[in-house]
């Protein structure tokens, strides 16, 4: 029989090997960017996804406003600003200012997507419910559009304080 250790319920969630990091952008003139790991989806038809986000977060009030985010996946060169865009808030500063990242316009939404990501994901919102200590926003994806030789390889992935990439295909589908 495998030995298991049990562990508090709080710890266990940190087990999980990775969830994608994505960057959300919410707002029209006043724009934010936010870094989320609580992100899923929802549905395959519709497309639906939805994100997690803090009631205590800037990003909270605007995605309650806005009709609309975008939601835009970081290759590993943008560690950085991921970074930068989770630990400080734009109720103190401009993300995109700050980090130099280019707010580019939304095709079918009003909030702007990320240029340098290597997927954006225009979402209109759909709904929105709390569980626990977080809010979800659900989108359906009206618009989505991947840099060219799109290779998800160059993802970040993240969880438990670590930022990774995907590792080796064991088996196709
Ligand atoms: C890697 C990473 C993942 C994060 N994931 C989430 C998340 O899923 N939900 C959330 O509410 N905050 C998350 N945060 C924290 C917010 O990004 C952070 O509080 C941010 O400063 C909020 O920005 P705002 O106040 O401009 O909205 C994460 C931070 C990091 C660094």
């Amino acid at each position: 029989m495998t030995v298991k250790t049990e562990m508090n319920p709080v710890r266990g969630i940190r087990t999980f090997p990775a969830f994608p990091v994505v960057l959300a952008v919410v707002g029209k003139e006043e724009k934010n960017i936010i870094t989320l790991a609580l992100v899923h989806v929802f549905s395959f038809n519709p497309p639906l996804i939805g994100i997690g986000v803090m009631p205590s977060r800037y990003s909270h009030e605007l995605l309650h406003r806005s009709p609309d985010f975008s939601i835009n996946i970081p290759g590993k060169e943008l560690v950085e600003e991921v970074i930068f865009c989770g630990e400080r808030s734009g109720k103190e500063l401009n993300k995109f200012e700050e980090t130099g990242l280019t707010p580019a316009p939304g095709k079918r939404i009003d909030s702007p997507v990320i240029e340098e990501c290597i997927v954006n994901l225009e979402c209109r919102k759909v709904q929105t419910f709390d569980t626990g200590d977080h809010t979800w926003f659900v989108g359906e994806v009206v618009c989505a559009q991947t840099v060219e030789n799109f290779d998800r390889e160059r993802a970040l992935i993240y969880w438990a304080g670590e930022f990774r990439t995907l590792g080796e295909i064991i088996r196709g589908r």
